[in-house]
């Protein structure tokens, strides 16, 4: 357990899934973490917690006081139809960076994702990892969102001088859970590493990195992240065997799973009504 106090951290989305893991985490590397959610977790904890709405801007403004660092994780977390992922993915996001520049919070790290550049084909990086720099190729309604969610990150930072990160998040699991989840993982412990990294690192403007572990077989380019100072220590092939052991015959490169930087979500219908 760290003895220094690195700051206060408000963290939308802190109930769900990789909120989960980075409040087990950030508290003992010497964070203060204050969660937002539409919900409040059913479990004890010292987390501060205020339950809201990123669509709500007064709720926001009074979850900013005295924060150090945004972790912005709110949102719909797949593909749904458009309207949703208007409210909660891009004016939420929207929101949620209006009150940290309102409170004068001078870091955002925001959860971006794969999905931003989904279309990109595999067989294209198969000799080198894929850069941070490549065109946004959206797979999705979502990925839209993630898209929009860097652009604005750029706008913040040139127009009012915020330093923000957006992390293309691969897949934050317990445990990957297919073969694709063998090159796109982030273990719950590299997570907080990452996150821990972007919040502590010296004043940067502006930076996307990807967010995987030191996977074997991972197909993105690491080194904008470690320059940050991430360290991370896990690798998904520790779950190899036991994914192919389970999978069903020899990987088919025309498989969008495979062939897709975002795999099936290439294939993602929108649910109509
Ligand atoms: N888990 C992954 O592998 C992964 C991969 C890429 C990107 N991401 C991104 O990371 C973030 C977190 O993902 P997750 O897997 O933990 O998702 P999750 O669904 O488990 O958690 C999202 C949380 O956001 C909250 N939320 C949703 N709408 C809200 C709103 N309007 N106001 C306040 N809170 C709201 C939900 O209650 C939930 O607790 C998301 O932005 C997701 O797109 C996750």
């Amino acid at each position: 357990m760290s003895e220094t106090k690195l700051g206060r951290i408000l963290m939308t989305g802190a109930a769900g899934g990789v909120g989960t893991f980075l409040r087990a985490g950030l508290p003992g590397l010497g964070w203060q973490v204050r969660g937002f959610d539409l919900v409040r977790p059913d479990e004890p904890g010292a987390t501060e917690w205020v339950v809201g709405d990123v669509g709500d801007a007064a709720a926001l403004d009074a979850a900013m006081r005295d924060v150090d660092v945004v972790i912005h994780l709110a949102g719909i977390p797949v593909e749904d139809r458009f309207d949703r992922i208007l409210t909660s993915n891009i004016d939420g996001t929207y929101k949620v960076f209006d009150a940290a520049l309102r409170a004068g919070v001078p870091r955002i790290l925001t959860a971006s994702s794969n999905h931003a550049v989904g279309y990109h084909e595999r067989a294209w990086y198969r000799d080198a990892p894929i850069g941070v720099d490549v065109r946004p190729r959206p797979d999705t309604y979502y990925g839209v969102s993630k898209v929009f969610m860097e652009a604005l990150g750029s706008f913040y930072a040139d127009r009012h001088g915020m330093q923000v990160a957006c992390v293309r998040i691969g897949s934050c699991f317990e445990e990957p859970r297919n073969r694709r989840m063998l090159d796109t993982w982030l273990s719950p412990a590299d997570a907080t590493r990452l996150f821990h990294a972007l919040a502590s690192a010296p004043e940067f403007d502006y930076e996307i990195v990807y967010g995987i572990s030191a996977n074997k077989t991972g197909w993105w380019d690491l080194e904008p992240a470690r320059r940050l100072g991430y360290d991370p220590q896990d690798d998904s092939d520790a779950f190899a065997e036991k994914i192919e052991a389970a999978a069903d015959g020899a990987p088919d490169p025309e498989d969008p799973e495979y062939r897709y930087l975002g795999g099936r979500f290439t294939l993602a219908v929108p649910p109509q009504e």
